[in-house]
């Protein structure tokens, strides 16, 4: 049987939607929003306004490009949170319209759920290895940073998570401090590229177990930029590849160690002692040092690995329809009473 679910993503600054039928996407239709870029972060009334502008135009042009009729649809998905209780209300009212409009059942899709849900979208050949339960997900995005052991499609427990800032916002916070535009992260990366890593080293933090601190290395990264530019007024300047490289990596290496910890601590539960199957998701997945981090864990430690397309990594719908068709399969639909939600819920 086909079933084709339309997707609604607008939990922060970027609208999407999308076309899912079954697993495979048909679709996926983003608009960014370039109106925070000179504010040094998102502005949340700025964007549920450019979401309120998007949502029409996006969402026809995902029906149009999936070539399918709207009441071929099965059913509508859309984020209902963690995210800006605004915007997410643009995704949730338009969703809620669509349904009664076409009468189809209503699907509210957790954030965070569905990005490590992206791993099960299968390309058109079917042909794309996707993760066995149980198994890891390095979650890494501008608001969350989460190790999640992950059961069922729908059981996840969070077995680590940040005590302060996110990774995407040590990224973010970082690249503001060398004067760059938000959103930084993809920036640094850009700039990493042709920087020595091991140029500067930066006070790694010291929290135990799977948890994880970001906010003493943005302050020590700034203390040490404010001295330097003491001596050299053109410090940053002369060595921002050099900088970006040598904070990406130090990020990079502290997500790195505790996902190692966190497939240590649960071999146990596979059958044959092995490592799980490990995953990454997020904004913060797009980047390149982490991804080719997880490359050399695969090839000196045989890390079973699952990185996802970079349409997948930063904020998209194709995996809220993808977790929609989950919910679809269970029958679990949402009341039209159903209201966003802006905290995580512990995945
Ligand atoms: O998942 P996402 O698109 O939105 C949230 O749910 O937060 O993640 C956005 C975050 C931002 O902090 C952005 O700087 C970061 O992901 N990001 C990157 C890269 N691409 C996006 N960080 C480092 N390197 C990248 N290539
Ligand atoms: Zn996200």
């Amino acid at each position: 049987m086909q079933t084709y679910i339309l997707g609604i993503e607008s939990s922060c600054d970027d609208t999407s939607a999308a076309v899912i039928c079954n697993d495979v996407i048909l679709s996926n239709v983003t608009a960014g929003q370039d109106v925070h870029r000179n504010f040094g972060g998102v502005v949340p009334e700025l964007a549920s306004r450019a979401h309120q502008q998007n949502i029409i135009p996006v969402i026809e042009t995902a029906i149009q490009r999936a070539n399918i009729r709207k009441n071929q649809l099965s059913a509508v998905a859309f984020t209902r949170g963690p995210g800006l209780l605004g915007s997410l209300l643009v995704g949730a009212s338009f969703a809620k319209a669509f349904s009664l409009g076409l009468n189809i059942p209503l699907i509210g899709i957790d954030h965070l759920q569905a990005h490590i849900l992206s791993h099960f979208i299968r390309n058109k050949e079917l042909t794309n290895p996707v993760p066995e339960f149980p198994f890891l997900c390095l979650t890494v995005s501008g608001g969350h940073t989460q190790i999640v052991l992950i059961r069922d499609y729908f059981d996840m427990e969070v077995i680590g998570q940040t005590i302060d800032d996110a990774a995407g916002e040590a990224f973010d916070k970082s690249a503001k401090i060398m004067g760059l535009p938000y959103p930084g992260g993809p920036l640094i990366d850009k700039l990493a590229l042709e920087g020595d890593p091991s140029r500067f080293t930066f006070a790694k933090p010291n929290i135990g177990g799977l948890d994880f601190s970001f906010s003493g290395l943005k302050t020590s990264f700034l203390y040490f930029l404010r001295d330097e530019l003491k001596k050299d007024p053109g410090f940053i300047e002369k060595n921002k590849n050099d900088l970006s490289a040598s904070i990406q990596a130090t990020i990079v290496g502290v997500l790195m160690s505790k996902l190692a910890m966190a497939l240590e601590v649960t071999r146990k539960l596979s059958p044959v002692g092995k490592f799980l199957d490990v995953a990454i998701a997020g904004g913060v997945s797009a980047n390149s040092g982490l991804r080719r981090a997880l490359e050399d864990a695969r090839d000196r430690n045989g890390w079973n690995i699952f990185i996802p397309p970079f349409e997948y990594s930063t904020d998209n719908a194709a995996m809220i329809a993808m977790a929609g068709y989950f919910k679809f399969l269970k029958g679990e639909f949402g009341s039209q009473s159903q209201v966003p939600y802006p905290r995580a819920k512990g995945a």
